[in-house]
């Protein structure tokens, strides 16, 4: 899946002080709380195993009916000899169970379902003998819910006819397809599917396989049978189906397999951008792996409500609609490539994922790392103007963000509940995920990476896998061709790296007299007094480079550091740097002496824009967490002056943001990041010109938001001239602000704005068609400084009649509390609603957890900090509970660098 925790590949990571877009692609809602964090789940027995699931199902959407009745015949064989099937449901009401197999005189005794752990336990008469294969038949009910999960309703209302018109769709990922049919619902409990969904005559269907026939109900006029063909084996969080009433092209030249694009009638005319790069994805996917796509067709749906960003269901992807369609006409650079990137994710899953499945959800990074890492060289493929490794590398400095907490998890991680399960949909999972395989594709060279892979998909392709056998087909691959890292095995490799928490900093130390240098490791984390009790070693491998003969493409280890020192063989001469860690294509990071980092920022200019970029995250990091003087960090972002590569300018933006959310009123600091970014600002201005490429348009409106952040007069000047502009314009005229300024404009505006500029830009959200103006529109809504207006909006996302839709009711939340004047609004809010907001998104797609998580950045105090923790020991925390040890952790963090270092840069900036 794509999840909207952090950023997958996709969007622009300068995120939260520019735009406030977070988008992990995959991310997902439910009706009954189920918020008790003490709730064990029950792991189902491995003593039946299902082989095929016949399935039929009819939704009911008339009359605000909104329930399913399903009819189910399950072939299971038995592993050993018991008189018990257990399996899983939730809120499944049951109308009939029998065993259906050819011995008649078994009989069901006794049906128990148990909620709490959404388990059906089936007793029968008599032992069922290992060996044995037997049906079980079950007539049943279940609800079409309004909280995307399961089997789940959505509406769109019609614009020719401006009638509300119902879908029933699915969202089965992770543990969801209980909700819609009882079933064996882990991933290693693989099964054929052969579904049949009942329709309206006048609705189409969709399911994961093609349509084999149709035919008409019996006793139901003007109602229909869809029969699909049996699916491949496959895992049941993979199964999908759909009945509605959208419209479908069906992309040209596409032989095979056949690829048709649906959404809702209005917006069928924004699917040709996924036309053009989705078969070619596929293509290229297909060739890198050596396996085909297996199935005839590949079905891409755009749904007007939707959790995640996407999810890969085999054969039928399913979207939600901003990271599906792109508007050709107002073409927004940020989510074309937001669109590419969750496309080439959802992509890369129908191998790793569908065909290979992870054994258990603990190795979901072996699915989520890798459909992250192959959607962005496929994204590479189809767009080779991006620098689609910018976006890895800025993903990377994202995610080193987080992991940097104490209460960060390892990548491959034992869970015991279900709202465990849901909580690793985050960017440990996919970017941590995505940066180790980045890592590996480093050390073992493109080559013997990719025959590892090849093998590995090859090999376990219909089946599960654990990481230890990943890790077993790349050894194999890495022995053939002699890479070094077979003496150490990757497994050793890569076990410190998924099955630890955290990531370590290479302190680098050099004798300036006898030339030698000593490296050595250790944990890094961002409390100020170093990481409690951390005695965590990682192999890590080691690549260097000397200003004399520099050669910033070695990225194959020189060295392994796995003892905590090492000293190395080469002698650098006092006067020259040396830089480690090339490309950062390494999982960690770097801290030098004064002197050698002193060196490296005289040399700042004539230094690739990967390493400028490295540079700055890992010094303003290293003063972050107490290594490293902040005179040194600032004396070498000063070198940002005549900086215009925007990977750099997004290093800086990403660290800055720490430092701004404390010293943003500080007249010092603002003088000092005009001056700074005095050239950029000029170079990229506030106008898009005719020869702008992807980048510029993608980053204008960042960079110029950002501007008028710290003051920048003309930029503020433009945003309220472009936005007054359009407010006195006739109603019926077109948006004439340029579709990638808009989030700069409108924010800006609203800032400097009032009731009358909130009030136009609300009615231009209820208004749009587009999905990715609502979400820049929503973002920017929360821009305004009026506490009242603040608080109407945040009571929005919690009204399922006030036009935002469930699943991005977050974003209301997120917008409001990344402003300084909304925060203490926000938190009050979520105090105030607490129950009642768990209740109206459930625990599915994260979204109260995502609410909980932009809390901390304002909070700096002793007092927020005491008021976080009596709020979160008033609560049930449920899927919650990660979100409030790690806000409660950054709180501490906040509080304990402002103490020690905001007056201290104050004196810094006062001297420059
Ligand atoms: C919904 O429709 C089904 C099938 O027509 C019917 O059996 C059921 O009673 C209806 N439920 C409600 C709540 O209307
Ligand atoms: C079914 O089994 C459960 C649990 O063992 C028991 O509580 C219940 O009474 C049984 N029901 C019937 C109808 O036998
Ligand atoms: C569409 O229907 C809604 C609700 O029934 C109504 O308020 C609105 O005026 C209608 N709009 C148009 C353009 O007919
Ligand atoms: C399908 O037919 C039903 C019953 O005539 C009608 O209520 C509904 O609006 C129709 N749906 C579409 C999409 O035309
Ligand atoms: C699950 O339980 C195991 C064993 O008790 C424990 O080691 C692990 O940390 C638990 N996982 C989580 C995510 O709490
Ligand atoms: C290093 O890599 C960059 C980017 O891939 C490339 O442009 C450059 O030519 C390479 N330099 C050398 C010396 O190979
Ligand atoms: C240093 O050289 C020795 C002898 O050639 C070699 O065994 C060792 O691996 C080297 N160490 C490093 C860190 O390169
Ligand atoms: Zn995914």
């Amino acid at each position: 899946m794509t999840a909207i925790v952090a950023t997958c590949v996709a969007i622009g990571l300068i995120a939260y002080m520019l735009t406030t877009s977070s988008g992990n692609p995959d991310a997902s809602a439910e009706s009954t709380p189920n918020n008790q964090g003490d709730k064990v789940e029950e792991r189902l027995p491995k003593s039946v195993s299902p082989v095929e699931y016949r399935l039929k199902i009819i939704p009911h959407l008339e009359d605000g009916n909104f329930t399913s009745s399903g009819e189910l015949w399950i072939t299971m064989e038995f592993k050993e000899t018991t008189n018990k099937i257990v399996l899983n449901a939730r809120e499944i009401t049951f109308h009939q169970v029998e065993i259906v197999s050819l011995a008649k005189d078994i009989a069901v005794t006794n049906v128990t379902v148990k909620n709490d752990s959404e388990l059906v336990i089936v007793r029968v008469n008599k032992l069922l003998r290992k060996g044995e294969s037997h049906k079980l038949y079950i007539r049943f009910s279940g609800i079409l819910n309004d909280v995307l999960q399961g089997f789940y309703r959505s509406s769109y209302v019609d614009s020719a006819t401006n009638e509300t018109r119902w879908t029933a769709t699915t969202q089965f990922s992770p543990t969801y397809a209980r909700r819609a049919f009882p079933c064996f619902d882990e991933p290693s409990f693989k099964a054929r599917f052969r579904i049949s969904l009942g329709r309206r005559e006048n609705m189409t269907s969709i399911s994961n396989m093609p349509l084999k026939s149709t035919q008409d109900m019996p006793n139901m006029p003007h109602f229909v049978w869809d029969h699909y063909q049996p699916s491949l084996p496959m895992s049941t969080y993979l199964v999908a189906f759909i009945v509605t009433d959208f419209d479908n092209v069906q992309v040209k030249d596409s032989s095979q397999p056949v690829f048709r694009l649906w959404s809702r009638h209005d917006v069928i005319d924004q699917t040709e951008y996924m036309s053009k790069i989705g078969p070619s994805m596929l293509r290229f996917l297909e060739g890198y792996f050596k396996i085909p796509f297996p199935l005839d067709k590949q079905d891409i749906v755009a749904l007007p409500d939707f959790g995640y960003n996407a999810m890969e269901n085999w054969g039928l992807i399913t979207f939600r609609e901003s990271a599906m369609l792109v508007n050709e006409k107002e073409a927004v650079a940020e989510a074309r490539q937001n669109v590419a990137s969750v496309a080439g994710h959802e992509l890369a899953h129908q191998w790793f994922g569908n065909l290979v499945t992870p054994a258990w959800w603990s190795d979901l990074w072996l699915k989520e790392g890798f459909a992250t890492f192959f959607g962005n060289m496929a994204v590479n493929h189809v767009e080779p103007t991006w620098r689609m490794t910018d976006s890895l590398i800025q993903d990377l400095h994202d995610v080193l963000v987080g992991d940097a907490l104490e209460s960060s998890h390892p990548i491959s991680v034992g869970l015991n509940h279900t709202d465990q399960i849901t909580q690793i949909f985050d960017s440990i999972s996919y970017i941590k995920g995505c940066s180790i395989i980045r890592m590996m594709h480093h050390f073992l060279g493109a080559e013997v990476f990719r025959m590892g892979i090849q093998r590995y998909l090859r090999t376990y392709s219909y089946r599960n896998a654990e990481q230890d056998v990943l890790w077993e087909a790349l050894t194999y691959e890495a022995r053939l061709s002699e890479n070094p890292v077979t003496y150490i095995t990757v497994k050793n490799v890569m076990d410190t790296w998924t099955l630890q928490t955290g990531y370590p900093v290479l302190q680098v130390q050099r004798n300036y007299k006898t030339g030698t240098v000593t490296v050595f490791q250790e944990r890094f984390c961002w409390a100020i007094a170093g990481c409690q009790d951390s005695t965590e070693s990682w192999w890590i491998p080691l690549t260097w480079t000397t200003q004399s003969n520099p050669r910033y493409n070695d990225t194959m280890p020189k060295a392994w550091l796995w003892n905590p020192t090492l000293e190395l063989n080469d002698t650098v001469p006092d006067d020259q740097w040396i830089l480690f860690n090339l490309g950062q294509t390494g999982y960690y990071r770097v801290n030098y002496d004064d002197r050698n980092w002193k060196q490296l920022a005289q040399s700042f200019e004539t230094l690739p824009p990967v390493i400028r970029s490295q540079l700055i995250d890992d010094s303003l990091a290293a003063s972050r967490a107490g290594n490293l003087r902040y005179k040194i960090a600032i004396d070498l972002i000063s070198r940002l002056e005549n900086e215009t590569d925007f990977l750099v300018w997004n290093a800086a933006l990403n660290q800055l943001e720490y430092i701004h959310d404390k010293m943003h009123d500080d007249a010092d600091y603002n003088k000092f990041m005009l001056r700074l970014g005095r050239k950029i600002f000029e170079t990229i201005g506030t106008v898009e010109k005719q020869n702008d490429g992807h980048r510029e348009r993608r980053w204008r409106g960042k960079i110029m938001k950002w501007a008028c952040i710290v003051g920048h007069e003309e930029c503020r000047q433009r945003a309220h001239q472009f936005l007054k502009n359009w407010i006195e314009m006739p109603p019926a005229k077109e948006n004439p602000i340029p579709a990638n300024l808009r989030s700069w404009v409108y924010c800006t505006g609203l800032k400097h704005g009032g009731k009358s500029e909130w009030n136009f830009l609300w009615n231009q959200y209820l208004k749009t068609t587009s999905g990715s103006e609502k979400t820049v529109l929503l973002e920017a809504l929360g821009c305004i400084t009026d506490d009242a207006i603040l608080l109407s909006y945040l009571e929005k996302s919690i009204s399922k009649s006030s036009g935002v839709r469930k699943q991005d009711g977050w974003w209301v939340f997120r917008s409001v509390a990344g402003n300084p004047i909304g925060k203490d609004i926000a938190f009050r809010f979520l105090r105030e609603n607490w129950v009642a907001l768990n209740e109206y998104y459930g625990s599915g797609f994260s979204a109260v957890a995502k609410m909980v998580t932009a809390l901390p950045r304002y909070m700096n105090s002793e007092t927020d900090l005491k008021e976080l923790e009596t709020f979160k020991d008033s609560v049930k925390l449920g899927v919650t509970s990660t979100a409030f040890e790690q806000a409660i952790e950054q709180v501490k963090i906040n509080e304990a660098w402002t103490t020690n270092y905001k007056k201290q840069i104050q004196d810094i900036l006062k001297e420059i």
